[in-house]
């Protein structure tokens, strides 16, 4: 096979593409995004020789997900990337129809890619290869050929995105995939050398105790540990994407989840013992396929595909470009509770800071702004009460406290982006609502509550949408830091 195309396609597009999506005002400041064409997962997160590695899905030819490299970009404070040449391409014969996802690991000075390589024939039929590419320098991979061709005994041919760790001098991997029941799972391999894998078993998924019918595809999994920072107590976690699971309330209103379950690993039996519910990690409308790692200050960090499978119709996508990844943000327990903070390294991208403080009743003008942070403290309210972003002709975001319900609602219906469903969370009794919020050129991430709960939601406002409003039915104590995102 000559692949010797693929490499020129990906570069006649970028330079047909670049121009229009550079002149796009809904180009994002905060995050990390392709230079053209579609992006989705995040991949190999890692550190390599000081740097932070992060690799992206990227589809450089078209604004959909017919087909798959693995865009690379380098940074020294994950706010700051550097965008580098593509690491995988789909030029090698199991990997012709995508270099689908997968994880990175540091091994011996080394910067390993663990990821699935896709391949369909000509009537459709899919095969699966988990393969690994290695790299020296950090930039030049070199490809081998596959570890794990296709599936165990029992499952389909949907095997994918294998995330890897090290434990007692032994390699794991968490694998997502199909059952032939049509269930999703998760899976877990060994290896002692990382070339030679052995199936160990499945550890969770649809119809394995605790869970009943729990969607028909695990995608995207993850398995860590964090210490409660309470309790002392070592937690193990397991992530995973399923697909296939009905909307509940506001529970599960994206097309595909995103979230976790606590548990215990056990590596012998194998078995992911499940002890709690599984919990949405994200409440906004674009949040999927997340991923984690440890760095070398111990912190795990996880950052995530701001966008969802099988939602293309945005808006930016008559310029050339669509979805942009998550900001990074740090995972901590604290007294069994998941918690993710924006990493303190966001402080050091504040520019000019403007405060707003005040009893409201009613609605008044609280600044103005595109690009910037926000600290929103409320108290003493005992009615509805919320804010208004990026507000201007035909736009505007609205976070509202629902009184009564005890929930926190984001509504973006008044802006160009096709869901216009809000999405809620519920809250309980609470005498004070913290939000940290994140406000970018075409999204908003909000943090609530010392980031117990997060939104994040592309929103697409009129160009000069600046407004900031805050609005209550009630009196309501409010303190507003601002801060202008500066580079
Ligand atoms: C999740 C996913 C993965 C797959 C990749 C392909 O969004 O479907 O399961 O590896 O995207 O781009």
């Amino acid at each position: 096979m000559d692949f010797k195309h693929v490499k020129e396609n990906e570069e006649k597009s970028v330079l047909e593409k670049k121009e229009k999506v550079d002149q796009d005002f809904w180009r994002q400041k905060y995050h990390l995004q392709g230079i053209v064409g579609l992006i989705n997962d995040p991949n190999g997160f890692s550190q390599f020789k000081g740097k932070y590695h992060l690799f992206y899905q990227w589809n450089p030819l078209k604004t959909d997900h017919t087909a798959k490299y693995w865009g690379h970009s380098v940074s020294d404070d994950l706010l700051h990337w550097e965008r580098k040449s593509t690491a995988l391409r789909p030029d090698t014969w199991y990997s012709k129809n995508g270099v689908y996802s997968g994880s990175g690991i540091v091994i011996n000075e080394k910067l390993y890619l663990f990821y699935t390589g896709n391949v369909k024939d000509e009537e459709g039929n899919r095969s699966s290869y988990q393969c690994f590419a290695i790299s020296e320098d950090g930039e030049n991979f070199e490809r081998l050929e596959p570890s794990i061709v296709n599936q165990p005994d029992g499952y389909t041919r949907h095997i994918r995105d294998p995330k890897i760790w090290e434990k007692d001098g032994k390699y794991y991997a968490v694998i997502g995939i199909q059952s032939e029941k049509l269930e999703g799972k998760a899976v877990l391999y060994s290896s002692e050398n990382v070339k030679d894998w052995k199936y160990l078993g499945e550890i969770a998924g649809g119809n394995k105790e605790p869970l009943g019918n729990f969607g028909y595809m695990w995608e995207c999994p993850d398995y860590f540990q964090l210490k409660d920072e309470k309790t002392g107590k070592v937690v193990d976690i397991l992530a995973a994407c399923p697909q296939g699971l009905e909307p509940q309330g506001d529970l599960y209103n994206n097309k595909y989840q995103s979230g976790y379950f606590f548990g215990k690993l056990d590596y012998e039996k194998p078995d992911f013992e499940i002890t709690s519910e599984f919990t949405e990690l994200d409440r906004g409308h674009d949040f999927y396929a997340p991923q984690t790692m440890e760095d070398d200050e111990g912190r795990r960090i996880i950052v995530g595909w701001m966008g969802v499978p099988e939602e293309e119709d945005y808006p930016t996508v008559k310029n050339e470009w669509l979805h942009c990844l998550t900001l990074p943000r740090e995972l901590k327990v604290i007294d069994g509770v998941l918690y993710q903070l924006p990493i303190d390294e966001m402080k050091s991208i504040r520019g000019e800071k403007t405060e707003f403080n005040g009893t409201v009743n009613g609605e008044t003008e609280a600044g103005k702004g595109t690009v910037y942070e926000m600290i929103a403290e409320f108290s003493d309210f005992s009615d509805d009460f919320g804010l208004k972003l990026r507000t201007g002709k035909n736009s505007e975001t609205v976070i509202k406290f629902d009184y009564k319900e005890k929930k926190l609602i984001l509504d973006r219906s008044r802006g160009e982006q096709p869901d216009k469903k809000p999405r809620k969370v519920y809250l309980g009794e609470i005498e004070k609502l913290d939000l940290r919020i994140f406000v970018d050129n075409s999204s908003v991430e909000v943090f609530v509550n010392g980031g117990k709960e997060v939104f994040s939601s592309r929103i697409f406002p009129q160009k000069n949408a600046d407004g900031i409003k805050v609005f209550s039915e009630g009196n309501v104590s409010i303190k507003i830091e601002k801060w202008e995102w500066r580079d």
